[in-house]
């Protein structure tokens, strides 16, 4: 099969997450990155491009995007991996023109946009794919079949959480500097940043989504413009009732995403930092630990694994699979054929719904912790 040819917008030369996105993308073979603008200016961006040794090196986005679609061999897919402020206008210009779509979350820094942006996906026919890496994690994967198939019984009650402790002082350096600035990170600071993400989990693993939420968010750093810390009462359809705390203000907790969600026979616990174990308990049993690939675990976490178990998997390989989950889809776009029902990386429906999210938290907390509906 040949490699899928792609490109990436953002990424440059100290950035963090395009790095791990390149790495991602290789793990199975299956994508040449080929083009880049990966900077904010033309001297950054031609040197990023350099430094990587990229056959194409563009100023800026949209010269990419027009330019490769009108090459013989252009990209057919990119990667967005700039600050959040950028993905509606990077997404747009490659939609526009068929180009498939890889974009980091949240989808956007503003709701208007992020429901532009789903109408653009729909109407361009390209593939968007929303890089929340945790649901590419093996023994996620497990939970969400598991609750799918009863072993836990009606969901009543999801605790998640994501506290981080990196801006707990006031910090200067790029990563800091624009996620603090709501006009680069949107009005959500942690809750765009990582509560968009426990969010997305949530819904993953209990295939539920929040209808109504209180948020009570602080900027517990002097002087920060964007909540640093949230705590939010979440209703999901159907009756259950979760809590979300995402903090990035809490010291001691570096990525510590971790998720406990009960039904009426059993639990399900699972922490991002020992992320090859799934606990379960059944209702009335001593506590199981399955292990990825080992005595327990299903297909859905089989399909997401490549070693043994006892041999750590983690951030990259979860990075991976949505890379290769989006392989997939992109091949089977390309010769014509549905898509394996199996495939499950979000999309820009998910992106949607974790703006809407964010969106919701900061008018509740601007009203006292007032409870609101997600759609307005
Ligand atoms: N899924 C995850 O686990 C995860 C982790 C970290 C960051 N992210 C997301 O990835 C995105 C980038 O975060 P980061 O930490 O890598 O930021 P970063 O500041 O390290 O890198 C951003 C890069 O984008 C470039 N850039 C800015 N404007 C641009 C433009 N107009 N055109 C081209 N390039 C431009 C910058 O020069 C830089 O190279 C954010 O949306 C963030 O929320 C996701």
């Amino acid at each position: 099969m040949t490699r899928i040819r792609l490109g990436m917008v953002g990424g440059g030369n100290d950035a963090f997450i395009g790095g791990v996105h390149r790495i991602a993308s290789r793990i199975d073979d299956r994508y040449e990155l080929v083009a880049g603008a990966l900077s904010s200016t033309p001297e950054k961006a031609q040197a990023s491009g350099e430094a990587l040794g990229l056959p194409r090196i563009y100023d800026d986005f949209k010269q990419m995007a027009i330019r490769e679609a009108r090459l013989k061999n252009g990209i057919e897919a990119v990667s967005i991996v700039t600050p959040n402020h950028v993905h509606y206008a990077a997404a747009r210009e490659f939609l526009k023109r068929g180009i498939h779509v890889i974009c980091d979350k949240p989808l956007t820094s503003n709701l208007s946009d992020a429901k532009k942006l789903v109408k653009a996906a729909e109407n361009s026919g390209a593939l968007f794919i929303l890089t929340h890496n945790y649901t590419g994690y093996p023994m996620v994967r497990q939970a969400r079949e598991m609750v799918a198939n009863g072993a836990i019984g009606k969901i009543r009650v999801v605790q998640v959480e994501y506290p981080q402790d990196w801006l707990t002082v006031e910090q200067d350096f790029k990563q800091a500097e624009w996620r603090t600035d709501p006009e680069r990170s949107g009005a959500g600071g942690s809750t765009g940043d990582i509560g968009t993400h426990a969010h997305n989990l949530a819904r993953f693993i209990t295939g539920l989504e929040v209808e109504s939420l209180a948020a009570d968010l602080d900027a517990f750093v002097p002087g920060r413009r964007v909540d640093d810390n949230g705590h939010v009462m979440l209703r999901f359809e159907g009756g259950a009732k979760g809590m979300l705390w995402c903090s990035q203000v809490a010291p001691g907790n570096e990525n510590a995403l971790r998720i406990r969600v009960y039904g009426e026979t059993g639990g399900l616990e699972w922490a991002q930092e020992d992320p090859n174990y799934l606990w379960h308990t059944p209702l009335d049993e001593p506590k199981r630990l399955i292990t990825r690939n080992g005595a327990g675990a299903g297909d859905a976490a089989a399909r997401m694994s490549r070693i043994p178990p006892g041999h750590p998997e983690g951030y990259l390989e979860g990075f991976a699979n949505i890379y290769s989950e989006a392989a997939e889809a992109i091949e089977a776009h390309r010769d014509g054929r549905p898509v394996d029902a199996e495939v499950l990386f979000p999309t820009v429906h998910d992106g949607l719904r974790g703006v809407e999210f964010v969106d919701a938290c900061v008018r509740s907390s601007a009203r006292n912790a007032a409870w609101v509906n997600l759609r307005g």
